[in-house]
């Protein structure tokens, strides 16, 4: 075999005149009628070597190859003719004249380009996934990611935190979405569940005295996937004892300095930011918004108190809220009538606009207003004689007011992302510790029932366990909830406290965390901790949309792995030794 003693990326005009042997993919053959020129490809980079018809039998078996072909050379290093040179590729101003070839492989015609990034459809890209990881861009991005897992390791380990692995196949876990299943063929009847996270065996690490854990964790969650989301994902979950609030963020504010210096040469200044989560929804109708995108969501009830527009007027009587949003985009009806019907459909009872059209301003409800009510209105909302659309709601509870003015504000802000480049980071503490579920129609933990609530709250609003805040917070990156984390309850008593408001009685709190409530009646450190999204981390620093384009294998948003074909049907026998009976979709088994 003739093995390499460089790689494609390698040789330079230092080398001139070597001896040299070249492993690689053909990556593009140009045929100049009597000479032989192919860019030959690996990981490393791309390297021209070429082929002359004096060199009969190697120049004959040249012109059978084909793109993705496999091969190895031997040759020697010449600089190009100054013509030649390319300046946009390391090994640009060099080139090897080949004597001998060996083609390791054939390739049948790739189905994708390799060679360009051109607009193939992920569907192809995902089918022939092996391919698109030869292009330039995934390459690039798996690389990174690699490089940035690297980073966090050892930034872990120059801190005395351990790496500790913790188990795949488990029981259910707190975060709240849906489990994966496995069934076992030794317990019939009975099933694993895939880790949400590694929540519990982390706090039980600290338990066991192992007082800086930190895992490159896989997670498994069977949720409706997104760009930003994925059935199987990986986090970079830590762990830490005798610690408080402000120990962590501060732990995860000097990786983020950091990691964004060395990945981006951006230099974070520390405390970063923070915002309530009362005052980010306040602001911005979100608790992930882009805030370097200004527009910001304001009160304008103190406006339209003695207002002759009865909508507004009876909103505001029976103590609710007018809020607005000011955007630079003179909307037409058209686009305001989508935008109105979707926020209806969020439980919107109208949406009230204003265009700001070169001094003049439109709107359907200006026969109902003053116009000292207008002008103040523009004052409030600081439109500075710019152009644009005022968008208004009303109703009586002031957060649906701003879930949908945030609704419509990040429309715009996703419209800013995609042109803008910045970075934009911040932590969002005091998280409600309760939320209201409508689908379950009942109180739920609104992080996970181990968090810490804010123990003046607790003592204060047990009878009203909705204004409790708990502590905990999360880093929002560019729009993106990237790090997310708590203070734990350490306390059997608080512990208690919590499950009752949640409605778990001790029978179901013994079913489904039985073993870690006993866990906490052997002596527990005042811990916390958090988990950083790692396909969105490297999502965020690559400068990818979709977290499918940092991960080597990634499922569609069905939760389908397009190349292995997985999920799919199993033979009857291997359900019978599980004792499993599929009632949908068996009849082809
Ligand atoms: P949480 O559920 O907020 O917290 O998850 C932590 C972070 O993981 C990322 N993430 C995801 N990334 C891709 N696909 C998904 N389906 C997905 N779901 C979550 C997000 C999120 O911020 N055990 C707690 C952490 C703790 O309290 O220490 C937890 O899992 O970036
Ligand atoms: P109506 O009196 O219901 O015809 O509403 C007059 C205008 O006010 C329409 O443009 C509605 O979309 C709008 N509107 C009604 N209710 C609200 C509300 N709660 N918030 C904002 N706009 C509203």
């Amino acid at each position: 075999m003739l093995k390499r003693t460089h790689t494609c990326g390698e040789l330079r005009i230092s080398d001139v005149g070597k001896t040299v042997i070249l492993n690689g993919w053909v990556d593009r053959i140009r045929d100049l009628g009597g000479i032989l020129f192919i860019l030959l490809r690996d990981r490393y980079g791309i390297t021209q070597i070429v082929f002359e018809p004096s060199n009969i039998e190697v120049y004959e078996m040249a012109k059978e190859l084909g793109p993705e072909y496999v091969i190895g050379i031997r040759g020697k290093v010449r600089k190009r003719p100054d013509e030649a040179m390319n300046p946009k590729i390391p090994t640009g101003e060099i080139e090897v004249i080949v004597d001998e070839m060996e083609i390791f492989s054939k390739s049948k015609i790739p189905p994708i380009y390799v060679n360009r990034e051109d607009d193939t459809s992920e569907e192809m890209r995902m089918r022939y996934r092996y391919l698109d990881l030869r292009r330039e861009g995934m390459k690039k991005n798996l690389l990174l990611r690699h490089e940035m897992a690297v980073f966090v390791r050892n930034f872990f380990n120059e801190r005395d935190f351990v790496e500790i692995e913790t188990p795949i196949l488990t029981k259910s876990t707190p975060e709240g979405a849906r489990d994966f299943l496995v069934p076992s063929r030794l317990k019939p009847g009975r099933f694993y569940a895939l880790p949400q996270s590694p929540q519990l065996f982390k706090q039980i690490l600290m338990i066991s005295g192992f007082d800086r854990y930190y895992q490159l964790a896989r997670c498994f969650r069977d949720e409706d996937f997104r760009a930003d989301r994925q059935p199987e994902f990986t986090q970079v979950d830590v762990e830490m004892s005798f610690v408080e609030r402000e120990d962590v963020l501060d732990l995860a504010e000097d990786l983020f300095v950091e990691l964004i210096r060395k990945f981006k040469g951006i230099e974070l200044e520390k405390p970063f930011r923070r915002f309530t989560y009362v005052d980010v929804m306040e602001r911005y109708g979100s608790d992930k918004p882009i805030t370097v995108f200004e527009h910001e969501l304001k009160d304008l009830s103190d406006l339209f108190k003695e207002t002759d527009f009865k909508v507004f007027r009876n909103v505001l009587e029976k103590g609710g809220v007018v809020k607005g949003l000011f955007v630079e985009k003179k909307h037409t009806r058209g686009e305001i009538g989508k935008l109105e019907d979707e926020l209806k459909r969020k439980g919107a009872k109208g949406l009230v606009w204003f265009i700001l059209d070169g001094g003049e301003v439109r709107s359907p409800v200006m026969k109902f207003l003053s116009e000292s009510e207008v002008r103040s209105l523009l004052e409030r909302m600081e439109t500075k004689d710019r152009d644009g659309t005022i968008f208004m709601v009303a109703d009586e509870e002031r957060m649906h007011v701003n879930e949908l003015l945030g609704i419509l504000r990040s429309k715009f802000e996703k419209e800013f992302a995609e042109k803008e480049d910045f970075l934009d980071v911040f932590w969002v503490i005091d998280f409600p510790m309760f939320e209201w579920s409508e689908e379950e129609g009942r109180i739920v933990a609104n992080h996970h029932p181990f968090t810490m609530p804010n123990s003046e709250d607790l003592e204060r609003y047990e009878d009203d366990p909705l204004k409790i805040r708990a502590l905990s917070y999360d880093l929002v990156v560019n729009g993106y909830e990237i790090l997310s984390g708590s203070i734990r309850i350490h306390d059997r008593k608080i512990q208690e406290k919590v499950f009752n408001i949640l409605g778990i009685d001790e029978k179901e709190a013994k079913e489904r965390f039985g073993f870690f409530l006993e866990a906490l009646e052997y002596g527990v450190p005042p811990h916390g901790g958090f988990a950083i999204g790692f396909d969105r981390l490297v999502a965020v620093i690559a400068g990818e949309r979709s977290i499918r384009d940092v991960i080597a294998f990634p499922k569609t948003t069905s939760g389908v792995d397009l190349m292995t074909g997985a999920p799919s049907e199993v033979r009857k026998e291997q359900l019978e030794e599980l004792g499993i009976d599929v009632k949908i979709g068996s009849d082809d088994l």
